[in-house]
């Protein structure tokens, strides 16, 4: 995890960094700090605690420097101090650098530092390189002007694990490296500067054109150039790509929250997915351009992820199984990548991922490839990791997602997946034409449905108000509203902690239901008509045992001893977690924010998890 800056250009630098990180910082956020070049020196400020305390440590307002690196961090190696902060430099104080990531093998460099007379302050695995830096740049007796180049390319070689990396020098106080590996960054090009972040979002406000740099590449900056280079320091060309994202995306635009500002773009965000992917009824993937032949010979779809994007997993399998009659296997990406799973170039497998760059859900991925799997990325970031891994790319069109716990990229999610689902389906012809259309004309009504659903923001602030204080919850749902269960759980658990649980209806009489209890709250979603009876029926045994119950439902269901209920707009069931997950968002969001907390930035969570 981690946020990373940079900027070379010339203008005071200080200011850039400091806002760049603010917007990073939900990559991590217990410690941050900025080297910059001052004259013949490189100045560092940096200390344990939010991006904010930066503006207050002493001289940070004296910096005059144009040209700077800054970090926002996530302790992984290293409690977080002034010491594990990032900027790190050389013990000679040449250097300084700035990484996302972790290096595996830093025990080893560091005892091989050591024994060569190096001497270490922090606790960081970080701290490795610059010293590695400085023993290369040292020992390179050649005169030409490749030599810092050299010296970072050899320390990278030496590196396992991964990192996205900044340097700047005292020797070339007027260029800057940075090189990635399996760890986010992005080079935007501006007018005589450039700038460098973790992701886009965080320095859109200054420029549109980007390039993305592979495992590997080394990017050479100045101010009006970037030179990009192999690790045999062969020059290599890259062009720009523009980005269409709007700046305002990545700002709250008069909500309070991130996360609120999210839940309410979610129409927008679903019709701008559907894009013009769906038109009279025809579906068009021109990326994916999938046989009759060839889908008829995939006998295994394998959908992967982490967290909210697995969830939104769990729905599309119920699609490709019933609408494509493919076996759909779900699963954890960590799960996934260490099971042996069997896979063979009958499997097609789907990775979901909003940032692109889970590392989990990447390794995964090269796995199913390696073993001959056709794989498709779903991602809502142009260039991330992962999309740069997959034999294709769908993008979702949520627009940048701030908030740490995912909302608009989960329905984004279900409804390409969706659109891939009923794309397969109307190639392969095995399930009901009448059903198929159906679906489609009810995927377009959702943007204004949902629309509709966030009008019922009162009723849930109100029931917020009443459970906010509460220890435990219990979500409950069949079908796809027990999918819809396990997302609106886990959004409850990420920003209010409070414990809940997520729980098929019909499974809670085996065990759970021992643990509900007079005055426990139960939030029930019942959108499936052909399981109605049935979930009305778990609901009342919990009712019995003194649950309070709120009901989500697109049901006319007379109310049999609900405390609320939700009534939301009726979809096909198929797709009905798009709606039913709006009030539950809802809820987590205004219990968090009843208990006072920090509802974009949760405790020990960051949003983008680059490490295993
Ligand atoms: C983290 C975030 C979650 C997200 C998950 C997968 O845990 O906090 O909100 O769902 O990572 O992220 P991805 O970017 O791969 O969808």
């Amino acid at each position: 995890m981690c946020g990373i800056v940079g900027y070379i250009g010339s203008k005071k630098v200080s200011p850039i960094l400091i806002q760049g990180l603010t917007r990073l910082e939900y990559r991590g956020y217990d410690s941050a700090g900025i080297a910059v070049i001052e004259g013949n020196k490189i100045e560092v400020k940096k200390d344990k605690g939010r991006v904010n305390n930066l503006y207050s440590l002493d001289g940070i307002d004296d910096l005059k420097g144009t040209i700077g690196i800054a970090h926002t961090r996530w302790a992984t190696h290293g409690k977080p101090s002034k010491e594990n902060s990032h900027p790190h430099m050389d013990n000679d104080k040449i250097f300084a650098v700035v990484h996302n990531g972790i290096i595996e093998n830093y025990n080893e460099l560091r005892e091989k530092l050591i024994e060569k007379g190096y001497e270490f302050i922090s606790q960081t695995d970080t701290e490795v390189i610059p010293n590695l830096i400085n023993y290369y740049y040292k020992e390179d007796n050649e005169k030409d002007n490749l030599k810092l180049l050299r010296a970072v390319k050899n320390t990278c070689m030496d590196l396992k694990g991964s990192f996205a990396l900044e340097i700047i020098s005292i020797r070339e106080p007027d260029n800057m490296i940075v090189v990635r590996k399996d760890s986010p960054l992005v080079i935007g090009k501006g007018n005589g500067e450039n700038y460098i972040a973790s992701d886009i979002p965080a320095i859109l406000s200054y420029t549109k054109d980007f390039y993305f740099l592979n495992d590997y590449e080394f990017a050479y900056l100045s101010r009006d150039n970037v030179k990009f280079y192999d690790t045999n320091l062969n020059e290599i060309k890259k062009i720009t790509k523009s980005i269409e994202w709007d700046s305002k995306g990545a700002e709250k635009a008069g909500y309070e929250h991130f996360m609120l500002k999210e839940i309410y773009e979610q129409p927008k965000a679903i019709r701008e997915t559907i894009g013009t992917r769906l038109n009279n009824s025809k579906i068009c993937f021109d990326e994916l351009n999938f046989t009759k032949e060839y889908l008829e010979s995939v006998n295994k779809i394998y959908i992967v992820a982490c967290g909210t994007a697995m969830h939104a997993g769990l729905v599309a399998k119920n699609m490709f199984e019933k609408l494509c009659k493919i076996q759909t296997e779900v699963d954890i990406a960590s799960e996934f990548r260490y099971r042996d799973p069997l896979i063979d170039n009958k499997t097609l497998a789907i990775f979901i991922s909003q940032s692109g760059e889970t590392a989990d859900t990447i390794a995964a991925l090269k796995l199913a490839k390696s073993k001959g799997a056709k794989t498709i990325a779903i991602s809502n970031v142009i260039g991330s990791s992962i999309t740069r891994e997959a034999d294709n790319t769908i993008y979702t069109h949520a627009g940048p997602e701030i908030a740490v716990a995912s909302t608009k990229a989960y329905t984004a999610q279900i409804t390409i997946l969706s659109l891939i689902a009923l794309y397969c389906a109307d190639i392969l012809r095995r399930a009901d034409i009448i059903k198929i259309e159906e679906i489609k004309q009810d995927l377009l009504k959702l943007p204004a449905k949902a629309s509709k659903v966030l009008k019922n923001v009162e009723e849930i602030k109100k029931f917020a108000k009443r459970v906010y204080k509460e220890k435990d919850m219990f979500f409950l749902g069949r079908g796809v509203d027990y999918s819809a269960s396990l997302e609106g759980s886990l959004k409850l658990k990420e920003i209010s902690y409070i414990h809940s649980e997520g729980y098929a209806s019909g499974e809670l009489k085996h065990g759970p239901i021992a643990l509900i209890d007079t005055g426990i709250t139960v939030i029930a979603t019942i959108t499936d008509k052909a399981l109605v009876e049935k979930s009305i029926s778990n609901v009342q045994e919990v009712i019995t045992r003194g649950a309070k119950i709120l009901l989500i439902t697109n049901q006319n269901l007379e109310n049999k001893g609900f405390e609320t209920i939700i009534n939301i707009p009726e979809v096909a069931t198929e797709l009905s977690p798009v709606l039913s997950i709006i009030p539950l968002q809802l809820l987590a969001y205004y219990i968090s924010k009843e208990k006072g907390l920090d509802v974009d930035k949760p405790r020990n969570l960051a949003k983008s998890v680059t490490v295993e």
